[in-house]
């Protein structure tokens, strides 16, 4: 039980890195270079910047290379492929998830649930889908789901705590 939930964790944990690292490592150009939708919004906002995007998904990835080297084990080989796959899907469904909000006219910053903290765990998986380790199952998915949840509440309240954000979300 506590190994599968480790296992689990492990699995996990490159989309989750991939998903805060940007808060200290984003800034500069905007993804959407600034410019509006159909609507007169912004396409995603100021949130959501190139460097952003590309130093989540390398953060994400290293953190998923140092535990396969750090594992050694028969888990180790495809990893990094799988914690590439979950980091480009968390930056992407990050940036899908400040489209709806934005679409939705909710500013760049303020809370959205569902958006905030599920819409890159449900894309890091569907980026991941054809290398999933055969343990992701639909157990595994909606005890992550819940895990994802708490893990993204905990870590903006520290973030805000730390100054890092703004908001405590
Ligand atoms: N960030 C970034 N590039 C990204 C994602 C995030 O630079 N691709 C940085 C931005 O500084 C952003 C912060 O990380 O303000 C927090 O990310 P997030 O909460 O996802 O963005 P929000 O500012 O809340 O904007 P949105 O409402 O669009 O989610
Ligand atoms: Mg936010």
């Amino acid at each position: 039980m506590a190994l599968e939930i480790l296992r689990l964790l492990l699995f996990i944990l490159p989309a989750w890195f991939a998903n805060s690292s940007p808060v200290v490592l984003g800034g500069g150009t905007p993804m959407d270079f600034r410019w509006n939708w159909t609507d007169g919004r912004r396409i995603l906002g100021d949130g959501k910047t190139w460097r952003g995007f590309f130093g989540g998904i390398v953060v994400g990835t290293a953190a998923a290379a140092l535990e396969a080297f750090s594992m050694g084990s028969y888990i180790a080989e495809s990893f990094i492929l799988v914690g590439l796959l979950l980091s480009i899907g968390t930056l992407v469904g990050d940036a899908v998830g400040s489209f709806v909000k934005r679409r939705m006219g909710t500013p760049p910053g303020r809370p959205s649930f569902v958006m905030d903290q599920l819409f890159f765990f449900v894309f890091a998986l569907l980026f991941a889908a054809p290398v999933l380790p055969p343990y992701i199952d639909a157990t595994a998915v909606a005890f992550l789901a819940v895990l994802t949840l708490l893990a993204h509440m905990v870590s903006n309240w520290i973030a805000n705590r730390l100054g890092l954000k703004k908001v405590p979300w």
